[in-house]
């Protein structure tokens, strides 16, 4: 069963992986709308797997006896500079829910609840992977500047990289 401080830091956290999805699909349809098609698939299906994690933790509050909440959500942001802005703001809204996940882990630390901990250690790891594919991401925008022929191959190779990144994450 899960205590009212555990289960009130695991519906913030449902939240804000439910914000997240939201987010994505912004970017997503922001990309379709600019030409930027890669950018588009690659953040509707970012959008996608921020759902999956949504579900996550709300089908692991109800199985542990306590109540999801299905929140209001804030509008996303609409318009973007840039793909390379895009991508910053990427980086800085998953570093707020690795913060997020993080502080999770020490309310079950101090609660010495060890289910929950183990569960959230699934978005430990999650959060390392998703971070590392960011800033590898942005490098390489870092190397290709406004050159424009250098952003239209990024875009069109954003797909495959991703889909590299989850192989490469499922062999480990
Ligand atoms: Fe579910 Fe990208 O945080």
């Amino acid at each position: 069963m899960l205590n009212k401080r555990i289960e009130q830091a695991l519906n913030n956290q449902l939240k804000l992986e439910a914000f997240s999805s939201q987010y994505y699909l912004s970017i997503a349809s922001w990309a379709e709308n600019n030409g930027l098609n890669g950018t588009a698939e690659f953040f509707y299906q970012q959008s996608d797997e921020e759902r999956m994690h949504m579900l996550r933790v709300l089908k692991f509050i109800n199985e542990r006896g306590g109540v999801g909440i299905i929140p209001q959500l804030d509008k996303p942001k609409d318009s973007f500079e840039s793909i390379t802005s895009v991508f910053n703001d990427f980086l800085k809204h998953e570093m707020e829910v690795t913060a997020s996940v993080n502080e999770v882990v020490a309310i079950c630390l101090e609660e010495k609840d060890h289910a929950t901990n183990n569960f959230m250690q699934w978005f430990v790891s999650e959060q390392i992977e998703e971070e590392a594919l960011v800033r590898t991401l942005i490098d390489k925008l870092t190397l290709i500047g406004e050159e424009k022929s250098g952003l239209y191959f990024f875009d069109r190779d954003l797909v495959s990289m991703k889909a590299n990144d989850v192989t490469i994450n499922n062999t480990l």
